[in-house]
């Protein structure tokens, strides 16, 4: 699948909302899954990663229908699960894997979760070896890959596990196994990933230790959880709207948790003329509403390494944007790119470096420096991210652009399309 994209002669302009965040989205389903009785969601994301969480945990004994605007979901208990009658299928998606494991881990029956090209390559060793430590008996493939062949058992302990990296993909594996393990289940992780576990287990009645621990035999009652729009989705107009002269748009009800708003960062580092406003409480999220204006040609930064974790997920469109902002922008301390949906530095620098952008690629990050951006054919190597960012690019470039491996973008914004032609993008499928 392509897109093709025209150089623009006129701003953006408007009002979105992004969909439903898709970490919260992921972490809802299954926690609402594990609490006994009728939980809600509100404003959960319809893409296709969350799609196979709900697949997954439908095959495990949950049922759910749409209510309103939102999702009533039938939740089975932490052990009222039944064993799926087939494997369970992740699609693109890394944190359902990882997260669905966990708890998977901990329960009596065996299950085997498999998932697409993409995933079938990343690594699980990281979520396996503590799983392990705690008592769980997990075959991956000899790279320490996809697919898991979990095998039942019920009797974990509980661990204090220090991780290697920030992740909160395996922090949170581990909190759902130490629901059901015996004692008490600790991560620390070297800086700190996003805490939307932490933040929502306490609405389902599991007290989270300020360490970041859970007491093993926690029951969840069920709850109401209402789901923030995604920064990460929001990031893409964002980054259009500093870019593109003249734009001005307003982007509603986007989530601003702080351990995921390092983009909001980077843009006023770099001199981009936004505004939050109306920050309120959402859930259990941040939330407000942000206001962006066109302010010239960006400066590149140095972006700081404490930051990484907090924008992990922005930095293939913070290297969009640092391919049109004057001088240079270097990213370091980002090795984990290189294990999502794609090596993530890998591909923004094959296709900028084909739009005739200067950079240098590191194991760890990249230096771009930002100039004019020609036009040809670019590959998002079915990455939904990097997808997204050249689409954006593309919108700047003085020539046409394709942009081909652009399918997943489904797994995260769905409407991307229609909403860049809604605020006057120009994008063709
Ligand atoms: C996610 C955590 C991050 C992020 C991913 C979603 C989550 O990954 O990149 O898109 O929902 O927990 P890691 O946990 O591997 O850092």
């Amino acid at each position: 699948m392509m897109f093709g994209t025209e150089p623009l002669s006129s701003p953006l302009q408007g009002e979105l909302t992004p969909p439903g965040d898709k970490s919260i989205s992921h972490r809802a389903l299954i926690l609402a899954s594990l609490a006994k009785g009728q939980s809600y969601i509100d404003g959960l994301l319809d893409g296709e990663d969350v799609k196979a969480t709900a697949n997954a945990c439908h095959q495990l004994g949950m049922t759910s229908f749409i209510e309103g605007p939102g999702l009533v979901v039938n939740g089975v208990g932490i052990d009222g699960l039944s064993a799926p009658q087939a494997d369970l299928d992740m699609g693109n998606s890394g944190t359902a894997m990882r997260l669905l494991a966990g708890v998977l881990a901990a329960q009596p029956f065996n299950s085997t979760l498999i998932g697409d090209h993409s995933l079938s390559r990343r690594p699980m060793r990281r979520i396996v070896h503590p799983l392990s430590l705690m008592g769980a008996r997990i075959e991956t493939a000899e790279s320490g890959t996809p697919p898991l062949l979990i095998s039942g058992n019920s009797h974990l302990k509980g661990i204090d596990y220090a991780s290697p990296v920030a992740s909160a993909q395996l922090k949170s594996c581990l909190l759902l196994a130490g629901l059901n393990a015996a004692g008490r289940t600790q991560v620390s992780e070297p800086r700190k990933s996003r805490d939307h576990t932490e933040k929502m287990l306490p609405s389902f009645g599991v007290n989270v230790g300020p360490d970041c621990s859970v007491q093993g035999g926690s029951k969840l009652t069920a709850a109401e959880v209402r789901v923030p729009g995604d920064v990460s989705s929001a990031t893409f107009f964002l980054v259009a709207a500093a870019m593109i002269p003249g734009s001005e748009l307003m982007l509603r009800n986007v989530g601003l948790n702080d351990t995921r708003d390092g983009i909001v960062h980077v843009l006023e580092a770099m001199g981009a003329n936004l505004r939050v406003e109306n920050r309120r409480v959402y859930g259990e999220e941040a939330v407000g509403d942000i206001l962006i204006c066109f302010n010239g040609p960006l400066q590149g930064i140095d972006v700081p390494v404490e930051w990484i974790p907090a924008l992990i997920d922005e930095l293939p469109a913070i290297m969009a944007l640092a391919a049109v902002s004057s001088g240079v922008t270097r990213i370091r301390g980002a090795e984990e790119l290189r294990v999502k949906e794609s090596d993530r530095i890998a591909v923004m620098a094959q296709g900028l470096g084909i739009l005739g952008v200067k950079l240098k690629e590191f194991p760890d990050g990249i230096d771009i420096e930002g100039g004019k951006i020609g036009g040809g054919t670019v590959d998002g190597a079915g990455d939904h991210r990097c997808a997204m960012s050249f689409c954006i690019l593309g919108q700047v470039a003085d020539e046409p652009l394709s942009i081909t491996g652009v399918e997943n973008i489904n797994t995260s914004y769905p409407g991307f399309v229609a909403d860049l032609r809604r605020v006057g993008g120009c994008i063709n499928p």
